[in-house]
């Protein structure tokens, strides 16, 4: 079994990268021949979706010439990792009310015609099925239903869309909320850790009554 482990938070003291370790120790734990592998957006250097990249993504790989392979090299290496994680647990800080520039970076390299999604008659056909999704957030302040900022969120449903558009439909989201909010940060984010070990610990068992 392969997990991905995302990180896409600017800070090295970070909530959603507390999340993300929780996650990877717990998945370790029920996976011990399993293999991770650790991508930090925060640390990788994103070419720029120029005109050359698109005509590059666009073209048939038999046809790309060298520099067009060469542009598109990275996003290679970003969508084989996740076409090969059976597990992907992505950490998100919420930035401005959504999701933050290394992790929106990503997504431009990883929506890739003819590797996670299909254009054909029917309309696009997400290509990552039988996968399962955990997205870690950690926020400054609440947006919860009922919540005065409910309507505030950009990321969770945007994250969503995206996801379902390249095939991505098992997605679990789990938030450490107020962040911001000095008295109840800590009680969020244990509650939030609390979470993730439940969730794997519930998938390991679901894996093993279906014996995979
Ligand atoms: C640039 C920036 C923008 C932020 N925007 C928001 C926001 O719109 N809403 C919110 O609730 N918190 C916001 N925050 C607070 C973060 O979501 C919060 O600190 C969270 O813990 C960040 O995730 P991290 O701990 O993984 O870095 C912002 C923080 C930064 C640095």
């Amino acid at each position: 079994m392969k997990l991905l482990q995302i990180d896409s938070s600017a800070r090295s003291a970070s909530v959603s990268r507390q999340l993300t370790a929780g996650f990877v120790s717990a998945w370790r734990r029920e996976n011990p021949e399993g293999q991770v592998t650790q991508r930090d957006l925060a640390t990788t250097a994103f070419p720029p979706i120029t005109d050359e990249w698109l005509k590059a993504a666009f073209e048939t790989p038999d046809k790309r010439t060298g520099a067009q392979q060469q542009v598109l090299s990275l996003s290679e290496t970003l969508t084989d990792e996740l076409v090969a994680a059976h597990t992907i647990a992505i950490g998100a800080p919420m930035y401005n009310f959504t999701i933050s520039s290394p992790l929106k970076a990503w997504i431009d390299q990883i929506v890739r015609p003819g590797k996670t999604v299909a254009y054909g008659p029917g309309g696009p056909k997400g290509l990552l099925t039988g996968k399962k999704v955990a997205v870690l957030t950690a926020r400054g302040g609440s947006y919860s239903n009922g919540s005065p900022k409910a309507g505030y969120d950009y990321q969770e449903p945007y994250l969503r869309v995206i996801l379902a558009y390249i095939g991505l439909n098992d997605v679990t989201f789990i938030h450490a909320e107020n962040q911001q909010r000095g008295d109840q940060a800590q009680q969020a984010r244990e509650a939030a850790l609390a979470q993730v070990e439940r969730l794997v610990a519930a998938a390991s068992a679901t894996a093993s009554e279906r014996g995979i």
